[in-house]
Protein backbone atom coordinates (compact mmCIF):
# COMPACT_ATOMS: atom_id res chain seq x y z
CA UNK A 1 0.00 0.00 0.00
CA UNK A 2 1.18 3.57 -0.79
CA UNK A 3 0.94 6.21 1.70
CA UNK A 4 1.06 9.88 0.94
CA UNK A 5 3.88 11.53 3.71
CA UNK A 6 3.52 15.10 4.09
CA UNK A 7 6.68 16.87 3.89
CA UNK A 8 7.44 20.64 3.46
CA UNK A 9 3.72 20.99 3.04
CA UNK A 10 4.24 18.79 0.09
CA UNK A 11 2.25 15.56 -0.40
CA UNK A 12 4.44 13.30 -1.80
CA UNK A 13 4.16 9.38 -2.05
CA UNK A 14 7.10 6.80 -1.65
CA UNK A 15 8.77 5.22 -4.27
CA UNK A 16 8.17 1.92 -4.82
CA UNK A 17 11.81 1.19 -5.61
CA UNK A 18 12.79 3.14 -2.70
CA UNK A 19 10.84 0.73 -0.27
CA UNK A 20 12.50 -2.35 -2.59
CA UNK A 21 15.79 -1.54 -2.22
CA UNK A 22 16.01 -0.52 1.05
CA UNK A 23 14.02 -3.98 2.09
CA UNK A 24 16.31 -5.49 -0.12
CA UNK A 25 19.45 -3.84 1.20
CA UNK A 26 19.05 -4.12 4.58
CA UNK A 27 18.64 -8.07 4.18
CA UNK A 28 21.42 -8.64 2.73
CA UNK A 29 25.47 -9.09 3.57
CA UNK A 30 26.86 -6.93 3.51
CA UNK A 31 23.97 -4.10 3.75
CA UNK A 32 24.25 -1.39 1.32
CA UNK A 33 21.43 1.09 -0.02
CA UNK A 34 21.89 2.44 -3.73
CA UNK A 35 23.10 5.96 -3.36
CA UNK A 36 20.47 7.54 -5.99
CA UNK A 37 18.21 7.12 -3.02
CA UNK A 38 20.11 10.19 -1.02
CA UNK A 39 18.64 12.50 -3.16
CA UNK A 40 15.43 13.98 -1.48
CA UNK A 41 15.04 17.29 -1.31
CA UNK A 42 17.14 17.68 2.06
CA UNK A 43 19.86 15.53 0.69
CA UNK A 44 20.37 17.49 -2.66
CA UNK A 45 20.26 20.65 -0.37
CA UNK A 46 22.65 19.13 1.88
CA UNK A 47 25.20 17.61 -1.23
CA UNK A 48 24.71 21.34 -2.50
CA UNK A 49 26.41 22.19 0.70
CA UNK A 50 28.99 19.57 0.72
CA UNK A 51 30.30 21.08 -2.76
CA UNK A 52 31.05 24.35 -1.30
CA UNK A 53 33.56 22.59 1.75
CA UNK A 54 36.71 23.34 2.18
CA UNK A 55 37.49 20.02 2.42
CA UNK A 56 35.32 19.11 -0.86
CA UNK A 57 38.06 20.14 -4.09
CA UNK A 58 36.30 18.28 -6.75
CA UNK A 59 33.69 20.85 -7.72
CA UNK A 60 35.84 23.98 -6.94
CA UNK A 61 38.85 22.35 -9.22
CA UNK A 62 36.36 21.45 -11.81
CA UNK A 63 34.13 24.58 -12.23
CA UNK A 64 37.58 26.77 -12.10
CA UNK A 65 38.39 23.95 -15.17
CA UNK A 66 35.31 24.34 -17.04
CA UNK A 67 36.14 28.32 -17.33
CA UNK A 68 39.84 27.64 -18.61
CA UNK A 69 39.01 25.13 -21.03
CA UNK A 70 36.21 27.14 -23.01
CA UNK A 71 37.99 28.40 -26.18
CA UNK A 72 39.46 24.87 -27.30
CA UNK A 73 36.56 23.04 -26.67
CA UNK A 74 34.25 25.46 -28.64
CA UNK A 75 36.95 24.74 -30.95
CA UNK A 76 36.37 21.18 -30.96
CA UNK A 77 32.66 20.47 -30.44
CA UNK A 78 31.28 23.76 -32.71
CA UNK A 79 28.44 25.78 -31.72
CA UNK A 80 24.48 24.49 -31.82
CA UNK A 81 25.11 20.87 -30.27
CA UNK A 82 22.39 20.16 -27.90
CA UNK A 83 23.41 19.77 -24.71
CA UNK A 84 21.91 16.56 -22.35
CA UNK A 85 23.13 17.13 -18.91
CA UNK A 86 23.05 13.51 -16.58
CA UNK A 87 22.04 14.26 -13.29
CA UNK A 88 22.35 18.15 -13.19
CA UNK A 89 21.33 18.89 -9.74
CA UNK A 90 21.05 22.31 -8.99
CA UNK A 91 23.13 22.78 -12.31
CA UNK A 92 25.95 25.33 -11.34
CA UNK A 93 28.82 24.48 -13.39
CA UNK A 94 26.26 24.65 -16.57
CA UNK A 95 26.18 28.23 -17.17
CA UNK A 96 29.87 28.25 -17.84
CA UNK A 97 29.18 25.35 -20.66
CA UNK A 98 26.04 27.04 -22.04
CA UNK A 99 28.01 30.57 -22.36
CA UNK A 100 30.57 28.57 -24.22
CA UNK A 101 28.92 26.43 -26.62
CA UNK A 102 25.77 27.75 -27.39
CA UNK A 103 23.66 24.93 -27.98
CA UNK A 104 20.26 24.86 -30.06
CA UNK A 105 18.60 23.08 -26.97
CA UNK A 106 19.67 22.21 -23.02
CA UNK A 107 18.29 18.89 -21.90
CA UNK A 108 18.70 18.64 -17.95
CA UNK A 109 18.10 14.90 -16.67
CA UNK A 110 18.23 14.65 -12.59
CA UNK A 111 16.34 12.09 -10.85
CA UNK A 112 15.15 14.51 -8.08
CA UNK A 113 12.10 16.13 -9.77
CA UNK A 114 11.58 19.41 -7.36
CA UNK A 115 15.33 20.37 -7.83
CA UNK A 116 15.48 19.82 -11.45
CA UNK A 117 12.36 22.06 -11.76
CA UNK A 118 14.02 24.48 -9.80
CA UNK A 119 17.04 25.39 -11.62
CA UNK A 120 15.68 24.84 -14.91
CA UNK A 121 13.24 28.11 -13.72
CA UNK A 122 16.44 29.63 -12.84
CA UNK A 123 18.45 28.91 -15.52
CA UNK A 124 15.47 30.12 -18.00
CA UNK A 125 15.95 33.14 -16.35
CA UNK A 126 19.51 33.51 -17.23
CA UNK A 127 19.52 32.22 -20.89
CA UNK A 128 15.75 33.29 -22.61
CA UNK A 129 16.41 32.13 -25.69
CA UNK A 130 17.72 28.94 -24.87
CA UNK A 131 15.14 25.66 -25.47
CA UNK A 132 15.14 24.28 -22.29
CA UNK A 133 13.49 20.61 -22.05
CA UNK A 134 13.64 18.99 -18.10
CA UNK A 135 13.92 15.48 -17.99
CA UNK A 136 12.57 13.53 -14.65
CA UNK A 137 14.34 10.24 -15.31
CA UNK A 138 16.85 8.00 -13.83
CA UNK A 139 19.57 8.19 -16.05
CA UNK A 140 21.64 4.98 -15.55
CA UNK A 141 18.56 3.47 -17.71
CA UNK A 142 18.17 3.85 -21.24
CA UNK A 143 16.75 6.92 -22.21
CA UNK A 144 14.93 8.13 -25.29
CA UNK A 145 15.26 11.67 -25.50
CA UNK A 146 12.88 14.31 -26.55
CA UNK A 147 11.60 14.34 -30.02
CA UNK A 148 12.33 18.18 -30.44
CA UNK A 149 16.27 17.56 -30.21
CA UNK A 150 16.10 13.94 -32.35
CA UNK A 151 17.91 15.58 -35.34
CA UNK A 152 20.66 17.80 -33.44
CA UNK A 153 23.84 16.44 -32.93
CA UNK A 154 24.32 16.32 -29.36
CA UNK A 155 26.55 16.99 -26.34
CA UNK A 156 26.43 14.68 -23.09
CA UNK A 157 27.71 16.55 -20.49
CA UNK A 158 28.78 14.08 -17.07
CA UNK A 159 30.49 16.70 -14.67
CA UNK A 160 30.83 15.98 -11.21
CA UNK A 161 32.67 12.59 -11.11
CA UNK A 162 29.49 10.98 -10.87
CA UNK A 163 30.62 8.41 -12.74
CA UNK A 164 32.96 7.21 -9.74
CA UNK A 165 29.86 6.32 -8.11
CA UNK A 166 28.99 3.71 -10.38
CA UNK A 167 31.20 0.37 -10.51
CA UNK A 168 33.50 0.08 -13.11
CA UNK A 169 30.79 -2.67 -14.90
CA UNK A 170 27.72 -0.38 -13.98
CA UNK A 171 30.27 2.46 -15.12
CA UNK A 172 30.85 1.09 -18.59
CA UNK A 173 27.16 0.02 -18.61
CA UNK A 174 26.20 3.42 -18.54
CA UNK A 175 28.92 4.91 -20.92
CA UNK A 176 27.28 2.80 -23.42
CA UNK A 177 23.74 3.58 -22.73
CA UNK A 178 24.39 7.16 -22.70
CA UNK A 179 26.22 6.37 -26.69
CA UNK A 180 23.08 4.81 -27.62
CA UNK A 181 21.08 8.01 -26.36
CA UNK A 182 23.39 10.23 -27.45
CA UNK A 183 23.41 8.53 -30.94
CA UNK A 184 25.92 8.85 -33.93
CA UNK A 185 28.34 12.14 -33.96
CA UNK A 186 27.88 12.43 -29.77
CA UNK A 187 30.67 13.65 -28.10
CA UNK A 188 30.27 13.68 -23.76
CA UNK A 189 32.03 15.98 -22.00
CA UNK A 190 33.18 14.35 -18.48
CA UNK A 191 34.35 14.66 -15.19
CA UNK A 192 36.55 12.36 -13.27
CA UNK A 193 38.57 12.27 -9.98
CA UNK A 194 42.10 11.02 -10.02
CA UNK A 195 43.36 8.65 -7.44
CA UNK A 196 45.78 11.12 -4.71
CA UNK A 197 46.54 10.65 -1.19
CA UNK A 198 44.18 9.25 0.79
CA UNK A 199 45.14 12.39 3.01
CA UNK A 200 43.50 13.96 1.00
CA UNK A 201 40.63 12.02 -0.48
CA UNK A 202 39.16 11.01 3.30
CA UNK A 203 38.62 14.46 4.32
CA UNK A 204 36.93 15.08 1.14
CA UNK A 205 34.17 12.54 2.40
CA UNK A 206 34.56 13.62 6.11
CA UNK A 207 34.53 17.39 6.55
CA UNK A 208 34.97 19.00 9.91
CA UNK A 209 31.95 20.48 10.09
CA UNK A 210 29.90 17.09 9.80
CA UNK A 211 27.86 18.57 6.69
CA UNK A 212 28.98 14.94 4.66
CA UNK A 213 27.90 13.37 7.74
CA UNK A 214 24.72 14.69 7.70
CA UNK A 215 24.26 13.95 4.51
CA UNK A 216 24.86 10.24 4.84
CA UNK A 217 22.30 9.86 7.75
CA UNK A 218 19.93 11.90 6.02
CA UNK A 219 19.45 8.22 4.22
CA UNK A 220 18.31 6.81 7.45
CA UNK A 221 15.49 9.85 8.20
CA UNK A 222 14.35 9.75 4.67
CA UNK A 223 13.77 5.99 5.76
CA UNK A 224 11.77 6.85 8.71
CA UNK A 225 9.91 9.30 6.80
CA UNK A 226 9.12 7.67 4.08
CA UNK A 227 8.88 3.72 4.78
CA UNK A 228 7.46 3.92 8.32
CA UNK A 229 10.68 3.40 9.35
CA UNK A 230 11.89 2.97 13.50
CA UNK A 231 15.42 3.33 12.70
CA UNK A 232 17.07 4.90 15.65
CA UNK A 233 19.62 7.54 14.02
CA UNK A 234 21.22 8.22 16.38
CA UNK A 235 22.61 4.98 17.37
CA UNK A 236 24.66 5.49 13.62
CA UNK A 237 27.85 7.12 12.48
CA UNK A 238 28.79 8.18 9.40
CA UNK A 239 32.25 6.18 8.29
CA UNK A 240 34.58 7.62 4.80
CA UNK A 241 37.44 4.63 4.13
CA UNK A 242 39.77 4.45 1.43
CA UNK A 243 39.51 1.22 -0.38
CA UNK A 244 43.15 0.87 -2.39
CA UNK A 245 42.46 -2.19 -3.61
CA UNK A 246 39.52 -0.66 -5.85
CA UNK A 247 40.92 2.66 -5.61
CA UNK A 248 37.35 4.17 -4.56
CA UNK A 249 36.82 6.32 -1.20
CA UNK A 250 33.76 4.45 0.35
CA UNK A 251 30.74 5.62 2.65
CA UNK A 252 29.18 3.81 5.21
CA UNK A 253 26.72 4.13 8.24
CA UNK A 254 28.41 2.45 11.42
CA UNK A 255 26.05 0.97 14.22
CA UNK A 256 27.35 1.81 17.09
CA UNK A 257 25.70 0.06 19.28
CA UNK A 258 23.53 -3.21 18.79
CA UNK A 259 19.98 -1.53 17.83
CA UNK A 260 16.62 -3.30 16.33
CA UNK A 261 14.19 -1.60 14.32
CA UNK A 262 11.31 -1.81 11.46
CA UNK A 263 10.90 -0.52 8.34
CA UNK A 264 7.74 -0.79 6.23
CA UNK A 265 6.37 -3.60 8.84
CA UNK A 266 9.46 -5.80 8.67
CA UNK A 267 12.22 -5.97 11.52
CA UNK A 268 16.04 -5.53 11.11
CA UNK A 269 18.97 -6.59 13.61
CA UNK A 270 22.46 -4.39 13.29
CA UNK A 271 24.97 -5.14 15.99
CA UNK A 272 27.75 -2.69 16.97
CA UNK A 273 30.38 -2.31 13.97
CA UNK A 274 27.83 -3.53 11.35
CA UNK A 275 28.05 -1.17 8.80
CA UNK A 276 25.71 -0.17 5.94
CA UNK A 277 27.38 0.23 2.73
CA UNK A 278 25.57 3.42 1.40
CA UNK A 279 28.11 4.92 -1.61
CA UNK A 280 31.24 4.32 -3.41
CA UNK A 281 33.45 7.00 -5.08
CA UNK A 282 35.88 5.27 -7.58
CA UNK A 283 39.07 7.66 -8.61
CA UNK A 284 40.85 6.73 -12.24
CA UNK A 285 44.33 7.81 -13.02
CA UNK A 286 44.84 9.28 -16.52
CA UNK A 287 45.04 5.79 -18.69
CA UNK A 288 42.39 4.31 -16.08
CA UNK A 289 40.10 7.08 -17.44
CA UNK A 290 40.75 6.41 -20.74
CA UNK A 291 40.50 3.05 -20.78
CA UNK A 292 37.20 3.04 -19.35
CA UNK A 293 35.95 5.33 -21.58
CA UNK A 294 37.04 3.00 -24.69
CA UNK A 295 35.23 0.14 -22.85
CA UNK A 296 32.10 2.73 -22.24
CA UNK A 297 32.27 3.05 -26.71
CA UNK A 298 33.46 7.17 -26.34
CA UNK A 299 36.90 7.70 -27.98
CA UNK A 300 39.11 10.10 -25.99
CA UNK A 301 39.69 13.34 -28.12
CA UNK A 302 41.21 16.16 -25.24
CA UNK A 303 42.12 16.06 -21.74
CA UNK A 304 42.28 18.91 -19.32
CA UNK A 305 43.65 19.18 -15.76
CA UNK A 306 44.55 21.21 -13.37
CA UNK A 307 47.89 22.14 -12.05
CA UNK A 308 47.83 19.30 -9.48
CA UNK A 309 46.63 17.00 -11.52
CA UNK A 310 43.80 16.70 -8.55
CA UNK A 311 40.66 16.22 -11.44
CA UNK A 312 40.17 15.47 -15.28
CA UNK A 313 37.54 16.78 -17.78
CA UNK A 314 37.77 14.80 -20.79
CA UNK A 315 36.03 14.93 -24.21
CA UNK A 316 35.06 11.90 -26.07
CA UNK A 317 33.80 11.21 -29.34
CA UNK A 318 31.15 8.05 -29.59
CA UNK A 319 33.04 5.23 -31.29
CA UNK A 320 32.05 4.36 -34.68
CA UNK A 321 30.23 0.91 -34.30
CA UNK A 322 32.88 -1.76 -35.32
CA UNK A 323 36.23 -0.10 -34.47
CA UNK A 324 38.71 -1.57 -36.26
CA UNK A 325 40.82 -4.62 -36.51
N1 LIG B 1 30.30 12.17 -7.51
C1 LIG B 1 30.83 13.02 -6.49
C2 LIG B 1 31.87 12.30 -5.67
O1 LIG B 1 31.87 11.12 -5.63
C3 LIG B 1 29.77 13.60 -5.65
C4 LIG B 1 29.16 12.75 -4.58
C5 LIG B 1 28.26 11.78 -4.72
C6 LIG B 1 29.43 12.86 -3.21
N2 LIG B 1 27.91 11.30 -3.51
C7 LIG B 1 28.61 11.93 -2.57
C8 LIG B 1 30.25 13.67 -2.46
C9 LIG B 1 28.65 11.77 -1.20
C10 LIG B 1 30.29 13.53 -1.09
C11 LIG B 1 29.49 12.59 -0.48
O2 LIG B 1 32.73 12.94 -5.10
Amino acid sequence: MLKPEIEDGQASLADPQFRADVLAGLARRPRAIPARWFYDHRGSQLFEEITALPEYYPTRTETALLQSLCPELRELTGEGRAVVEFGSGSSTKTPILLDCVHPSAYVPIDISGDFLRESARDLAQRFPDLLILPFEADFTRPLTLPRTIADAPKLGFFPGSTIGNLIPLAAIDLLRAMRASLGEGAMLLIGMDRIKDEDVLVPAYDDAQGVTAAFNLNLLARINRELDGTVPVDAFAHKAVWNDDRARVEMHLEARRDAAFEVDGRAFDIAAGETIHTENSHKYGPRDARILLRAGGWTPVREWTDADGKFAVILAEAQAERPAP
